[in-house]
């Protein structure tokens, strides 16, 4: 949630993850936690899943990597 990650798209992210979360009825099972920055802001916007980072989230991206490790 650091402000160069939430203005390259990190805003519509947390948004798209509340409601990935809903609909497979995930909200017992998924912890999501905003945070600052993580220096990273050149790969941002950026996402930490199970202590992974991912660089250049999207739309798109986010329900693959979301579903990937949830299956983990
Ligand atoms: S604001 Fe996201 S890594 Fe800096």
């Amino acid at each position: 949630m650091g402000s160069s990650c939430f203005a390259r798209g990190n805003n519509l992210t947390v948004i798209n993850i509340q409601q990935i979360i809903k609909e497979r009825n995930w909200e017992f099972c998924v912890v999501v936690k905003g945070v600052l920055c993580q220096g990273l802001c050149k790969q941002g916007p950026t996402l930490k899943v199970n202590g992974i980072t991912y660089n250049h989230i999207d739309t798109a991206s986010l329900v693959d990597i979301i579903e990937e490790e949830v299956k983990r």
